[in-house]
């Protein structure tokens, strides 16, 4: 695919079917997320992927999350918890693995790359004719889910990717036009 069409044309699949991403078209993706621009080099990205059992681990973490915000919470809303993640053959968590108190890289830095190396994901997807869709939910800044998930004091999760066949066709492109979002000063 021409390297302009993906940019203007990528499309997110909230509609996922298996089989899951095979070992050729992972190792594309994150070859093309170790390409994020990165400030000094930190590489300051973790990726945990999740299919057949790790999917049903993940949707336990979820349940537990909603169980420790409302330990009230009702079995049909465990349930819904627990079965988010099997929207997708695959889950890729992409980790923001921030180191603190950088004079030259703030925090904010490392966040951005981490989205960066998302989005690089996002596109080789496309790029590979896969579904993908980025999804944070409450489930992303939620401590239970981040301890579950070994993130360090200062990490964030920027996403969970869904991936997997195209269970659907694309929506039509928005129509927006550069001139309402740019400004220049001549
Ligand atoms: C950081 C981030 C988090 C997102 N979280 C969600 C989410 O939790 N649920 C959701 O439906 N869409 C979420 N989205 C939006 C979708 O991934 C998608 O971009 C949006 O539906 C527009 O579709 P498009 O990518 O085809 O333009 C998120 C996007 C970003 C960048």
């Amino acid at each position: 695919m021409d390297a302009m069409t993906l940019l203007h044309e990528r499309s997110s699949m909230g509609k996922l079917m298996g089989p899951a991403p095979n070992a050729e078209q992972l190792d594309a993706l994150y070859r093309a997320a170790l390409r994020a621009p990165d400030h000094k080099e930190l590489t300051p990205w973790r990726f945990i992927e999740f299919s057949g059992e790790g999917l049903a681990r993940l949707g336990e973490l979820f349940a537990e999350a909603e169980y420790r915000e409302n330990p009230h919470i009702d079995d049909a809303s465990l349930d819904a918890a627990r079965k988010k993640p099997k929207r997708a053959p695959m889950i890729i968590a992409v980790i923001a693995k921030v180191t603190p108190d950088l004079p030259k890289v703030p925090k904010l830095e490392q966040v951005i790359s981490a989205g960066c190396a998302a989005h690089a994901m996002m596109l080789a997807a496309y790029a590979q004719g896969l579904g993908a869709m980025w999804r944070t939910g409450h489930y992303a800044f939620d401590k239970t889910v981040h301890k579950g998930l070994r993130l360090g004091e200062h990490d964030e999760i920027v996403g969970f990717l869904y991936l997997g066949q195209l269970g659907g066709r694309h929506k039509l492109l928005p129509s927006r036009d550069p001139k309402d979002f740019v400004e220049r000063w001549n």
